[in-house]
């Protein structure tokens, strides 16, 4: 994921990238590979691996990958003391000596682990951002493309919730050109392709055996660093600190949020039916329970 992320970002030529890993010379070996696809593809950034953070020193981003992936039959939340571990080594290590970044999480699971993230950096709000909305909404998009046989890129849809099986593709919010998802699609298979965007990672999983997805996670948070770097402003759901937008406080939850060079710019809060506000709020309530035994574990 991480290695995908820092090809990715040279393609875009978005910035000089340094791969951290703990394993001694794998961070180094691939990122001495993806510095050597530079001529042929064209990109002239500096890409370099390190196993410790001082080569990481001042960066503008820090995406966070690090953890174990699930493995099939696991859901994200089974990751979670084991990578509460490796996000708090990580964070600590690369907030101190980055202390201006935007830090971008990825490691499930992906609500907790911002919280966290959040802690331990001490960081503003704006600066500690979940990547998940974007992934999820992708996923989306692809299935609706699919299902109605038109491209992707006329294909929006929104999803908001916590990165886990209670995430909520809004169908009302979502169109193909503008046009309505609900005045294309029957109930029925709105119903399924929801069912499939929830369940997208682990379909993944379920082939992969060994690890997660990471193509189409990597292009996410690419999205996000772009948005950033470029102050583009971006409208893309992301998981946001909330502290009383849609009546949920102290816990990250994937909303829509404005991405520009200062992080999250601006959340906004849209008006949702009961149906859809009982979904977020019974999603954020799972993101809490995780909450409470990081929280339970901490102080043990
Ligand atoms: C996924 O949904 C890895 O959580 C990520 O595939």
């Amino acid at each position: 994921m991480g290695a995908n992320c820092a090809v990715n970002l040279a393609h875009k030529e978005l910035g000089d990238v340094v791969l951290v890993d703990v394993v001694e010379g794998v961070p180094q070996g691939k990122g001495l590979d993806c510095l050597q696809s530079g001529p042929i593809e064209g990109y002239d950034v500096m890409v370099t691996g390190a196993n410790d953070y001082e080569p990481t020193a001042n960066s503008d981003i820090v995406v966070i990958t690090a953890g174990f992936p699930r493995k099939p039959g696991m859901s994200r939340d089974d990751l979670l003391m084991a990578n509460y571990e490796v996000v708090k080594t990580a964070t600590q290590k690369a907030a101190a000596v980055s202390p201006n970044a935007v830090i971008i999480l990825v490691t499930n699971p992906l609500d907790a682990m911002c919280w966290t993230a959040l802690q331990v950096s001490k960081f503003p709000k704006n600066r500690v951002i979940g990547m998940a909305g974007v992934l999820d909404s992708a996923r989306f998009r692809t299935f609706i493309a699919q299902e109605l046989k038109v491209s992707v890129e006329n294909v929006t849809a929104v999803v908001l919730g916590g990165h886990g099986d209670t995430m909520v593709p809004v169908t009302r919010l979502s169109s193909v050109a503008g046009i309505p998802l609900t005045e294309l699609l029957d109930e029925a298979t709105l119903a399924r392709l929801v069912d499939r965007t929830r369940n997208g990672g682990a379909e993944i999983v379920k082939y992969l055996k060994t690890g997660s997805a990471y193509y189409a996670p990597s292009a996410a948070a690419v999205e996000m660093v772009e948005s950033i770097l470029k102050d583009k402003k971006k409208v893309l759901p992301c998981a946001a600190y909330l502290e009383g937008e849609y009546g949920i406080n102290g816990l990250y939850v994937g909303v829509p949020v404005k991405l520009g060079s200062e992080g999250i710019e601006k959340i906004y809060e849209i008006q949702l039916t009961p149906e859809e506000k009982a979904q977020l709020d019974k999603s954020a309530a799972a993101v809490d329970e995780l909450i409470t035994v990081i929280k339970s574990k901490m102080t043990a």
